[in-house]
């Protein structure tokens, strides 16, 4: 029996913008895009990796559309710049997904300094990080989501946050036996400061710009098993009642959800998919 609910995720005929689109997620949420038959405009600071990217993703969806465009998301130039050239390639953007950051190592020794440690932590790594992953998805939001809302189509602006967004960094998981207080490995105080800011700038669009059809929400991962350290998993796992860290394929199906018009009533929210790690 034909799903008539199914064209509901239909992207055919929009063109959607992604942020560190070369990224590990970023690959994914474009897939995702291209699977609902979206033009994705994959957009990076790192040229030769979004390169490689549009080539292993037509190597495996020969028929999507991608576009590749340099875009430092902090830099209002480099967006503007970047909004100008969609638009010379005559596409009009429906979808922004802001996903773009530095995603900072736990560790980072510099000599006998633990430089993600609150007591030593740089205003400079404050000031970069802010920029690239909060400060970056307001010029973008900014860039674009005015476009969205002043040519009478509207558009769906999806932030990607983290399960940081809504609960602590637990720094026990960092943790090396017989070191220092002063030495032990933390999670940087910016990865939350921007996950939890990003999902106050998702309110704030989703509520400014909803009369004229633009609607925002923030989606949450949580951690992403990439083969990392088997002591700092372990650990993790044990506070995910689901007890293992995502498949990097498992958030496919929200991006298509909050991109597409199935979640045309969802607006302002934070979708949180962390395996019920925030819940206990
Ligand atoms: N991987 C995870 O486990 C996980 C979990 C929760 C949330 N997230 C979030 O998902 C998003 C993607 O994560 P990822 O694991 O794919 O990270 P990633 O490091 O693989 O990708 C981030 C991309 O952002 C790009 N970037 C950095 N600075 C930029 C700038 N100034 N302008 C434009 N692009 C820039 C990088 O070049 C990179 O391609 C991030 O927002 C991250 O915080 C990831």
């Amino acid at each position: 029996m034909e799903n008539r609910f199914a064209k509901k995720f239909s992207l055919a005929g929009k063109a959607a913008v992604i942020t560190g689109a070369s990224g590990m997620l970023g690959r994914k949420h474009t897939l995702a895009l291209l699977e609902l038959g979206a033009i994705v405009v994959m957009t990076d600071i790192d040229i030769n990796s979004l390169v490689q990217a549009k080539k292993e993703l037509k190597d495996s969806f020969p028929a999507g559309e991608i576009e590749i465009l340099p875009m430092d998301v902090t830099s209002e130039k480099s967006v503007e710049s970047v909004y100008e050239k969609i638009q010379g390639m005559g596409l009009r953007v429906d979808v922004l997904i802001n996903n773009a950051a530095i995603n900072p190592t736990a560790s980072s020794l510099v000599g006998s300094v633990r430089t993600t440690r609150l007591e030593n932590f740089s205003i400079d790594r404050w000031n970069k990080e802010l920029d690239v992953g909060l400060t970056g998805t307001y010029l973008c939001s900014k860039v674009f989501g005015t476009a969205m809302a002043f040519d009478g189509k509207g558009g769906v602006i999806l932030n990607i946050a983290s399960d940081l967004s809504v609960i602590a960094p637990d720094q026990n998981l960092y943790r090396q036996e017989g070191l220092d207080d002063s030495l032990q490995a933390v999670k940087p105080v910016t990865y939350s400061v921007i996950k939890t800011g990003l999902v106050g700038l998702t309110r704030y669009l989703s509520s400014y710009w909803a009369d004229k059809g633009v609607r925002a929400n923030a989606l949450s991962p949580g951690g992403v098993y990439i083969d990392q350290d088997r002591e700092f998993v372990t650990r993790l796992e044990q506070l995910i009642p689901m007890g293992r860290m995502a498949q990097p394929d498992e958030y496919i199906g929200a991006i298509q959800f909050l991109c597409s018009d199935a979640s045309a009533y969802m607006n302002g929210q934070n979708i949180v998919m962390d395996g019920g790690r925030s819940v206990i």
